[in-house]
């Protein structure tokens, strides 16, 4: 019998110790996002959960007409969804997932910024428990776009 914590758990508290700082570094390394929802649409809670996960620094700003919104950070109309965030000069529209904002930013391609359009089954916010449907993420700019990535739930395919 062992009657001192066993090293396994010795080693996993000495993890829980160092990490936070770590964890804190990691967050504060990416410019801070705004994201403009509708308060009464829920999926954009499940993304922001999503991409405060991922160490994104995430405040949700609600507001009346997302229209208006996408309008002024020019979204076109057919890649539209629900929220619609700011990050580092860039526009992430929808259900983006962490991983292709990550990749974005070290990336820095001239564009106005990225989006899932519509509301893909099974993508970050949009898990419903059904299969996940395979999406495309859209990077557009003022003179057109191209296919940044093909997803399944938040993981590139
Ligand atoms: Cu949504
Ligand atoms: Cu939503």
């Amino acid at each position: 019998m062992e009657h001192y914590p066993s090293r396994r758990i010795v080693i996993a508290s000495l993890f829980a110790a160092t990490s936070l700082p770590l964890l804190s570094r990691s967050a504060s390394a990416f410019a801070p996002m705004i994201v403009h929802r509708d308060p009464g649409c829920g999926c954009c809670e499940g993304w922001v959960a999503h991409v405060r996960a991922a160490g994104f620094d995430a405040r949700v700003v609600d507001e009346a007409d997302m229209n208006t919104i996408k309008a002024k950070f020019r979204v076109p109309q057919a890649l539209a969804s629900c929220h619609t965030a700011e990050i580092g000069g860039y526009v992430i529209e929808g259900h983006v997932p962490a991983s292709a904002i990550e990749r974005l930013l070290r990336e820095k391609p001239v564009a106005i910024g990225l989006s899932a359009p519509g509301m893909p089954d099974g993508s970050p916010g949009m898990e419903t428990g059904g299969p996940k449907e395979i999406f495309e993420v859209v990077l557009f700019g003022a003179t057109g776009s191209r296919g940044y990535g093909r997803y399944q739930g938040a993981s590139a395919i």
